[in-house]
């Protein structure tokens, strides 16, 4: 039997933009996945997934998780011929979009293969399956969601063609942070997809979009080190707009960002793939959190209380 864990995420700064090789700012939030690997008769691979959903979300990504599977053991080397595992899923992150679902269950998976099989991965060996494991549901994937997975923490990120950078950020204090779930599931591989369209089209406009985007996350790292968070809030409203002028934001997500703002929230965005997914609030102090939060609930959505 062996058991592994992969880490839940929220992007803070440039989702979509680091596809394209801009720095992002990516922390996780204390849920985590976890997976259990067992030996049963027969050959082949089955998951039994005890995860909670957004509902849909599971029977939405059902065939990418085949994919993704397939993908990662075929990079792990796991002999699937002459052995069946069973892989449980489980732990306190929801499946659903925008908090690293699909990366978080990758690195477990992973993880769990390595004690099964006494792979001894390294965090960096486990960061490479699940980056395997990604391409399966993303497509094109540029790493930052398998990256918080597989290491936790602050993250600022980039993707130097087809490396991957990343340094590991330090913060004074654990920050409070609300996040409000549409729950509607939505599908990266179209969303990246149409933003490469659009950007096609409209190149000179996208290019100053990409420019203000590069500009903003370099700020924003200051912001986080210096704890500087009136002006760290300001810099996600910036993003927010980026990321509309995109168009990868929808009603129902600045509808969410519109009731944390309104509700005391220094700042707040969506945050991973959008169309759909999580906005993220930045509510130092827990009685803020919890306004932000109980007003979200009200108006019918999950909030998520959590810290960065
Ligand atoms: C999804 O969590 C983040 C995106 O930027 C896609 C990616 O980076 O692979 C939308």
């Amino acid at each position: 039997m062996g058991t592994g864990v992969g880490f839940g995420k929220v992007i803070l700064f440039n989702e979509h933009f680091v596809v394209y090789g801009l720095p992002a700012i990516v922390s996780a939030i204390g849920r985590n996945t976890t997976a259990l690997v067992e030996r049963e008769n027969g050959i082949g691979t089955g998951i039994d997934d005890h995860r909670a959903e957004t509902p849909g979300y599971k029977a939405e990504k059902f065939r990418e998780q085949k994919e993704s599977l397939e993908q990662m053991i075929k990079f792990m080397k796991v002999d699937v011929e002459h052995n069946h595992f069973k892989i449980t899923l489980a732990g306190d992150l929801i499946a659903a979009s925008g908090v690293g679902a699909s990366a978080a269950s990758c690195a477990a998976i992973a993880r769990a293969f390595s004690d099964e099989l006494g792979l001894k991965y390294t965090d960096e060996q486990v960061n490479q399956a699940a980056f395997e494991g990604e391409k399966g549901y993303h497509g094109t994937p540029s790493g930052i969601d398998n990256t918080a997975a597989t290491y936790g923490g602050l993250i600022w990120y980039k993707r130097e063609g087809t490396s991957q950078m990343m340094d590991r950020m330090k913060l004074r204090n654990p920050v409070e942070i609300v996040m409000g779930n549409t729950g509607i599931v939505a599908d990266t591989k179209v969303v990246v997809a149409g933003v490469k369209e659009r950007k096609e089209k409209a190149a000179d406009k996208y290019a100053q979009i990409f420019k203000a985007a590069t500009e903003l996350v370099q700020e924003a790292r200051k912001q986080l080190t210096d704890m500087d968070l009136p002006k760290l809030g300001v810099s996600m409203n910036k993003n927010h707009e980026l990321l509309q002028q995109i168009g990868v934001s929808s009603d129902e997500l600045d509808a969410l960002v519109g009731v944390a703002r309104d509700n005391g929230a220094l700042g707040a965005k969506m945050t991973g793939t959008g169309r759909g997914g999580y906005i993220v609030a930045l509510t130092p102090g827990r009685e803020l959190q919890e306004r932000v939060a109980l007003e979200i609930e009200r108006k019918g959505f999950q909030a998520l209380r959590t810290t960065i």
